[in-house]
């Protein structure tokens, strides 16, 4: 049996429960492909970080990279966790708005904030802008003008570790599009343009060093970096940073060969790393904050797909196809990234093949899956593919107009659409017909 499924997840007819919830009615209800999370995963994820930080006593923020999974709802829940969150566009900030959350708990970042998402920011009061280049500064700096405010300014630096994970998901190396550098001189600029401008208040920096990650060293480096450039604008500046902001990235679970700590524990080395740091330094305990994103979102994941086709080769591993694909988890054909596939009927049956589960996209590299073991299955079947809570629906698309699908909460064995099926009316309500000349 898949090892991430608990007993307690299998209910009285041996179904998937998620949530609670029978896997198999929730397919019925709402029709597949179905994301569903299980909310209280989300909760526990966000109160065991928030643990470590108590335990340990220091100032904290546990910001959730909504990037990973951004809706009213889950915006909600953040709120009611007492949750910070990142928000990386107007789009964000917009739902995030919708449901209630106070952007005053929001950091904005990103490598080219425009002007109407900085006016957007400041007009709801952001927490902090995590100013990222140059050109921001100015910008930042004529809104701030111009709607007579005051705001919270960090800096991202590119502290020039690269942590061990897929190529595209790095940004900390030196050749990274994010952040001031450090050995130019470029992030000591910054620092003296935003301490020049008395509409800023300088709060402090930040780094993120990749995604995915599973060493503690990458994360205990950049500790020891960001408090080395604390310690620096101290001495030459006399400018105290009163929070480091260590960025996202922990590692989580997705197949048996992926052996991360618990994400907690990566907090306990950062906390340990600053506070080792700063000893010789003047600079007191700073405020520390982190940016999960993936180990808030992800394992509270599920996708629900119903068995459709099935192709057999002579010695070759069938393909199964499921009624989504690409469109709705985009990762494995931009990422290489694997997961693991349970029969939601039944995810105790003995093991019978192994497949490559396809979606339905017309594209060849549309595979969500190269090999999964499975029981035998049949056209009807629901298969639940677990862990796709991050950068699953949140990188979705309409390819080959397709609509996206539902999203579920379950918790507590009552679940509640969050996000509804798109429609085909919904797909074209965008389009203006051409008219035609004659
Ligand atoms: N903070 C910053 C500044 C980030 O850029 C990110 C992710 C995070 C926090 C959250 O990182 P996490 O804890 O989720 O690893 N689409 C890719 C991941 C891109 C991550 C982008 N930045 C994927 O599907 O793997």
């Amino acid at each position: 049996m898949n090892e991430q499924i608990t007993a307690d997840a299998i209910n009285a007819a041996g179904h998937l429960t998620i949530g609670g919830c029978d896997s198999i009615e929730l397919a019925k209800e709402y029709g597949t492909p179905l994301v569903v999370y299980d909310v209280s995963r989300i909760r526990s994820q966000i109160r065991a970080f928030k643990r470590v930080f108590e335990e340990n006593q220091v100032d904290y923020a546990v910001s959730y990279a909504s990037k990973a999974f951004s809706a009213v709802a889950m915006y909600q829940v953040i709120k009611q966790e007492g949750g910070h969150v990142d928000v990386v566009s107007g789009g964000e900030m917009y739902t995030a708005l919708k449901a209630g959350f106070s952007l005053e708990n929001a950091s904005f970042h990103g490598n080219n904030k425009s002007y109407d998402e900085l006016v957007l920011a400041v007009k709801n009061h952001i927490g902090v802008v995590v100013v990222d280049n140059f050109h921001e500064i100015e910008l930042l700096g004529q809104v701030a003008e111009e709607l007579d405010a005051h705001v919270n300014v960090m800096l991202r630096i590119t502290p020039g570790i690269s942590a061990h994970t897929n190529k595209y998901i790095q940004t900390g190396q030196v050749d990274s599009k994010f952040g001031f550098d450090l050995e130019s001189g470029q992030a000591d600029q910054a620092l003296e343009k935003v301490l020049a401008n008395p509409r800023f208040n300088v709060i402090g920096l930040h780094a993120h060093i990749g995604s995915q990650i599973f060493e503690v060293a990458g994360f205990e480096g950049v500790a020891n970096k960001l408090v080395s450039v604390a310690d620096h604008w101290q001495k030459k500046f006399g400018y105290q940073a009163k929070v480091i902001n260590v960025g996202g990235g922990f590692g989580i679970r997705y197949t048996k060969d992926d052996t991360p700590l618990p994400p907690e524990d990566f907090v306990d080395a950062i906390i340990k790393a600053i506070k080792k740091a700063v000893e010789p330094t003047d600079l007191g305990t700073p405020a520390i904050w982190i940016e999960p994103g993936r180990s808030i979102a992800g394992p509270a994941g599920y996708n629900l797909y119903t068995v459709g086709s099935r192709k057999d080769l002579p010695g070759l591993k069938p393909y199964v196809t499921i009624d989504g694909g690409m469109g709705d988890n985009i990762r494995p054909a931009l990422y290489e990234a694997e997961y693991e596939t349970v029969l939601a009927s039944d995810p105790q049956a003995p093991l019978k093949e192994h497949v490559r589960i396809a979606g339905k996209y017309c594209e060849s590299g549309d595979i969500l899956s190269y090999d999964q073991e499975l029981p035998e299955t049949k056209p009807g079947d629901v298969l639940a593919m677990l862990d796709t809570g991050a950068y699953g629906y949140s990188m979705a698309s309409n390819y080959n107009r397709n609509p996206r699908p539902a999203v579920v909460f379950a918790e507590d064995g009552q679940s509640q659409l969050v996000i509804k099926r798109e429609s085909y009316e919904d797909l074209v309500h965008l389009d203006q017909p051409y008219e035609l000349h004659d």
